[in-house]
């Protein structure tokens, strides 16, 4: 734990690595009191490298050292210098074996990183620096090695020995122990090593490859969730066809593994051949998990499949490459999820999450390039940008080469770079080679942070039938980067006719195609685009399906706004107006209490709701109101509670007048037994549950009583926990506390259900007060060690429970500044991922932003805080 300045680390200090490491052979003596790791590493000199004379260097972190071999030697004391968290060997040969023998303690283990115990068993996170806390190791990911892996362990207590690859050997030790040796056969950077052992049941299928390979597919888990693995098993088999149909790409080992564990800092990880997930993102079952909760864990164990090309064949020079990995996978994970469902939702979920908090990290203290050209602590950088930017930043390379030249690329950058380890550059230069597209300007999106703004102005004239349009793009400055250059932005727009048509798109001087949206490139800082033979003012329907991570201004009048609402043919900005609607809608109630609700709003809800015709989930995200979240990301200097207020007037308004439409809507949507997770089904339960929860919000009885029944007779939890919600979220007090109350008593002995339980109380306006929140730290279910126990309660307060968490007194941001300070000792990635609400604080009105900036203080204050907090706290505090 740093005391002084943690070092900042630079791009452009990159060099290659001074060795490589062939092989890497490990042998785990796992005890109850600590482990033993004995490793041999097969190392010569990089003839790459310029410092040929250079001292051998192996990271290492909370390691004790028991002793060092080199080519059979043992070295003395002064051989070496173990400096902690270094390993320095001054003279070794141009290649040799060094034999480590390192002592850890994973059972009192509470980061997370590296080997560490969770309910019993042994398991392992190495991205992004965690192998360095089980043995000194070269831990970057350009040194890639073949690791052979042997676990030792006592029998009956840990019968499952788990590892990267293939089992080569097994068998029968003294004292009751035994053990298993893994080979793999790919050469792999140390984060993608894994190790699990303990007493779990094993779930396997098949899967025949395209090329007649068949693969034994295993899902392992604790005794207790064996019934709740059957979706993942589906989930995988989908993405493994998905991969190979869409990205030619075929899985390269003859087992793939999956195992869940309770104790998880992130979602889950790829490991090569040995995912390991967080029992939240892999486990499900119609009765305890929500369809929310499916489509999760479809999304991340096609996520975490996908790595074994974008990330593991293919993996990343350094970690200022991180996108290359994750951005890449995260736009393939959500090609397939729009394959899967509806591909509209799918980009509205998508669009939503980037704008609300994406857009957020780029306007504050913590914004950074795609790629990052500094860190301090790598951990911190799994962040909106690298993950969502990163994937609008892949789609955008889509949209401007189209699907088959994408696709070329894509087989490019696999063929040439298979087996290496590379940089975002190398992944845009096999797009260019494989398109014939010049992408020099595209680059910049990887190398300017900030979101760039569209400011958009257009003017008809009717004697020539012209319409102008004028896009003129700016990138706010972001610490450390301020006069940016313009960026390539594809910008896909269509124009509707006064009936709400599409108008063909003809531009000045070309040949009518016919077309109807039309990707623009935008890559000046102005242009001017004239469309010919527009017989009547159109209606601009801009940035269709959400082309470019931006923000677009143009004075829609809340008329056109309705208007795109119902005859825009593009999904996405039909949704969007209807967005932009409710957002002026809920502004102008900002701060006058007594203003009408414009009738327009409630209008265009009614016909949503009336229109059974439309693609219900759709309409089902039509008709959700723009999140607190949002509302603040749009608004300068934004009053929490003014927002809160007018946001809940609007709620209440629209239930008021929708009465009769909603307990319609509520009667008409019962979706089909038996239970399932497609987009109708989904949407139905979701346009019931919302119905519901509007009813209750106004203090309806009649929709009391359809809670109360939905709540006794649900078979699926999204039924049960949409009840659940709208209940705890209404002013019936009596009811809220039985069915709470009811609902523990149900599901008490299921960790992911109790999870829900407190996530819908921490969130509540209604329940989550501060005092109710404290109390549920309190409570017995509740876990500091386990980190989503910590997010279901503290997550859910500080990040959906606006209306508490910025208390006017401040002590809301007290509340999350003692548990950072609490979670830094024994966690500190995750105190420094509870911190990012505080980091927004120059962005509030003055009479939050003081409270926010003390609380940050209290933190930066700490004696001895971990690097992950420091960077986070010090940078936001900064001038
Ligand atoms: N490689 C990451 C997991 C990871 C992140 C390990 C940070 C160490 C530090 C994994 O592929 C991932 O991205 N997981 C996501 C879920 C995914 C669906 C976006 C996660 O864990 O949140
Ligand atoms: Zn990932």
């Amino acid at each position: 734990m740093p005391t002084s300045q943690p070092k900042t680390i630079y791009l452009s200090e990159y060099r290659v690595p001074d060795f490589l490491v062939d092989h890497a052979d490990l042998r785990f003596e796992l005890f109850e009191d600590g482990a033993r790791v004995h490793s041999s590493l097969s190392i010569r000199r990089n003839p790459d490298s310029r410092e040929q004379g250079s001292a051998l260097e192996l990271n290492g972190d909370s390691l004790t050292l028991e002793s060092v071999h080199l080519d059979g030697r043992q070295l003395a004391p002064g051989d070496y210098d173990d400096r902690g968290e270094l390993l320095v060997v001054p003279s070794v040969p141009d290649a040799f074996e060094l034999q480590v023998v390192t002592w850890i303690e994973p059972q009192n283990n509470t980061r997370l990183e590296g080997l560490y115990k969770s309910s019993g068993m042994f398991c392992t996170q190495c991205e992004a620096e965690g192998f360095r806390c089980i043995t000194f190791f070269p831990d970057r990911p350009d040194v890639m090695a073949r690791f052979r892996t042997r676990i030792e362990a006592d029998k009956a207590a840990y019968p499952v020995l788990l590892s990267n690859g293939n089992p080569v050997d097994s068998g029968e030790l003294d004292n009751g122990r035994h053990f298993v040796t893994w080979e793999d056969p790919f050469p792999k950077p140390s984060y993608l090593f894994a190790l699990v052992a303990g007493d779990l049941v094993e779930k396997t299928d098949t899967f025949g490859t395209m090329s007649g390979r068949e693969i034994d597919l295993r899902i392992y888990v604790e005794p207790r969730n064996a019934e709740k693995t059957a979706h993942a098993m589906d989930s995988l088999k989908r993405s493994m066809r998905w991969d190979e149909e869409t990205y030619g790409r075929e899985y390269d080992l003859d087992i793939f593994m999956i195992v869940a564990v309770d104790d998880f800092n992130m979602g889950a990880m790829e490991n090569k051949g040995l995912n390991i997930f967080n029992s939240s993102c892999v486990l499900a079952r119609p009765e305890s998990e929500t369809d929310m909760a499916f489509q999760r864990v479809e999304a991340i164990v096609a996520h975490e499949y996908f790595h074994n090309w974008s990330g593991n064949r293919v993996t990343c020079r350094d970690w200022f490459q991180l996108s290359l990995k994750e951005g890449f996978t995260v736009f393939r994970d959500s090609q397939f999820s729009a394959d899967m469902g509806s591909p509209t939702v799918k980009r509205i979920e998508d669009a939503t999450l980037l704008r609300t908090a994406q857009f957020a990290e780029d306007a504050g203290p913590m914004a950074h390039p795609v790629r990052p050209a500094s860190y301090m602590e790598i951990s911190n950088f799994y962040t909106l940008t690298i993950y969502e930017k990163g994937n609008e930043v892949v789609r955008m390379i889509h949209t401007l080469l189209g699907p088959e030249r994408f696709r070329k690329g894509s087989d490019l950058y696999f063929e040439r770079h298979d087996g290496q380890a590379v940089t975002t550059d190398d992944f845009v230069r096999a797009m260019e080679d494989a398109s014939g597209r010049d992408l020099g300007q595209f680059r910049l999106w990887y190398e300017q942070a900030g979101t760039p703004v569209l400011a958009v102005e257009d003017d008809y004239d009717e004697a020539s039938q012209v319409y102008r349009l004028t896009v003129t793009q700016s990138i706010p400055d972001t610490p450390g980067q301020s006069g940016k250059k313009p960026q390539h932005i594809p910008f896909a727009l269509g124009l509707l006719d006064t009936k709400g048509a599409d108008i063909p798109l003809t531009l000045a001087g070309e040949q009518s195609t016919g077309e109807t949206t039309r990707v623009l490139e935008l890559t000046e800082t102005s242009h001017t685009f004239e469309f010919t033979g527009i017989a009547s003012r159109p209606v601009p329907s801009l940035l269709r399906n959400f082309s470019a991570p931006v923000r677009v201004n143009y004075p829609w009048t809340r008329d056109q706004l309705m208007f795109l609402m119902s005859h825009d043919s593009d999904g996405f900005n039909r949704w969007d107006a209807g967005q932009r609607l409710a957002v002026e809608v809920i502004r102008e109630l900002s701060g006058h209490a007594e203003a009408e609700v414009d009738p327009r709003l409630v209008e265009a809800s009614r016909t949503l709701l009336n229109d059974r015709e439309a693609d219900q989930a759709l309409v089902a995200k039509m008709l959700q109101l723009p999140t607190e979240a949002y509302l603040i990301e749009l608004a300068d200097k934004p009053d929490v509670q003014i927002i809160h207020h007018a946001r809940e007037r609007v709620l209440k308004v629209l239930a008021t007048a929708l009465r009769e439409e909603l307990l319609a809507c509520y009667r008409r949507q019962q979706p089909a037994e038996p239970y399932q997770v497609t987009p109708e089904d989904v949407a139905s339960r979701s346009l019931r549950n919302m119905a519901l929860s509007w009813l209750l919000h106004i203090g309806d009885q009649e929709a009391l009583t359809l809670a109360l029944e939905q709540f006794e007779k649900a078979t699926n939890m999204t039924d049960q926990a949409g009840a659940l919600r709208a209940l705890v979220n209404s002013p019936f007090e009596a009811e809220r506390g039985q069915a709470l109350e009811a609902f523990y008593q149900q599901w008490h002995q299921d960790p992911q259900v109790v999870e829900q339980w407190f996530s819908i109380q921490a969130a509540s306006p209604v329940a989550g007060d501060l005092p109710s929140v404290r109390r549920l730290l309190e409570h017995e279910a509740f876990d500091w060690k386990n980190p989503n126990k910590i997010r279901s309660v503290v997550g859910a307060f500080a990040g959906q429970n606006l209306v508490h968490f910025h208390d006017q007194e401040g002590s809301g941001y007290q509340f999350l500044a003692e548990t950072i300070r609490r979670l830094d000792d024994s966690n500190p990635q995750i105190a420094a991922r509870l911190a990012a609400p505080l980091t927004r604080w120059r962005k509030f009105a003055h009479v939050y932003s003081e409270g926010m900036r003390k609380a940050l203080e209290s933190v930066r204050d700490k004696e001895g805080l971990s690097r992950d907090v420091y960077e986070i706290v010090h940078k936001s505090l900064a001038d």
